[in-house]
């Protein structure tokens, strides 16, 4: 694997070989000795357009665990400031020795370009409303590790689908994984094509007792997500996952939501923060997958 640009095409064996190995580094981590030296020499450069605090942690600190050398290009007190081009940007991110690229942008396919115009390896950290390949293998590691394996689970994606690159990771990797996946949302943040094939529906009510895990997404304000709603309340009585509905859970069923939350929209704080929550797990097992990816990315696993 050179680069993780999209989760698109790859295949179950692909798949768990990475959630294996993440596994693996996931136990180095909770033992005494935590670092290793598999990427000693290499520069893993960190590449953010938008915003992070997850990822762009989360990746720096699998890179030093893996003993590589980290540099932060930080768009906003760079030369792109001065006018200096992207393509310009990332060749002179080459030439300063990187050995990889992680990259986050808002355009769609602009990790895909980066890795046309360096060469280097390139891990896809999020681009606009495209995929975020490293959410999705963390919440499958997180799945995985809490049910014991991930075949038939039964997985609502809630909200909005339309603007979130979580979503479509989520598409194009876990039924291949063996998820069985429901879209669910109002309309208007529905997906306008479905090449998944997934079932949808508009009515979270009915759909909710028959799910394993409720897969919560922000409201992307940001992207006009909100505008088929006049109130913040009308989407949460619609769409949230509310005292009223949380408590009609199955007993078993877990909550999921890629971060950050937005309390009292799409997610009510007795949820976020009760027991049926993995969403810091998820948080915490972007480490060991991020080294997973690095690692695999760099030909070393
Ligand atoms: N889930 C996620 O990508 O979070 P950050 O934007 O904080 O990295």
């Amino acid at each position: 694997m050179s680069g993780l640009l999209t989760l698109r095409g790859l295949s179950r064996p692909v798949l768990g070989d990475l959630l294996d190995s993440a596994e693996r580094y996931g136990k180095q981590l909770e033992g005494r000795d935590k670092e290793s030296s598999e990427l000693a020499g290499v520069t893993v450069t960190t590449v953010f357009f938008e915003p992070s605090t997850r990822t762009l942690l989360s990746f720096q600190k699998a890179a030093a665990h893996l003993g590589a050398h980290v540099m932060s290009f930080n768009p906003e007190v760079s030369s792109l400031e001065k006018g200096e081009s992207l393509r310009d940007t990332v060749l002179t991110l080459s030439a300063l020795g990187s050995d990889l690229l992680v990259v986050r942008h808002g355009g769609v396919g602009v990790p895909g370009l980066v890795a046309r115009w360096t060469g280097l390896p390139v891990v896809n950290a999020g681009d606009g409303r495209g995929e975020h390949p490293t959410q999705t293998l963390a919440d499958a590691l997180t799945m995985r590790k809490h049910f014991g394996a991930l075949e038939g689970l039964r997985m609502g994606l809630v909200g909005d689908i339309r603007n979130s690159r979580v979503a479509r990771g989520h598409l194009w990797a876990l039924p291949t994984l063996g998820v069985d996946v429901t879209l669910i949302g109002p309309r208007s943040l529905l997906p306008v094509a479905n090449p998944w094939g997934v079932r949808i529906e508009t009515d979270l009510d009915s759909a909710l007792e028959g799910l394993d895990v409720v897969y919560l997404l922000r409201v992307q304000r940001e992207r006009g997500a909100a505008a088929g709603f006049p109130s913040v309340s009308a989407y949460a009585s619609r769409f949230g996952l509310t005292q009223t509905r949380l408590s009609r859970l199955h007993p078993s069923a877990v909550i999921m939501h890629p971060g950050p939350i937005n309390r009292g929209v799409e997610i009510c704080d007795a949820a976020a923060d009760g027991p049926r929550s993995l969403i810091l797990e998820q948080v915490a097992n972007g480490v060991p997958i991020r080294m997973a990816v690095l690692a695999a990315a760099m030909g070393a696993e």
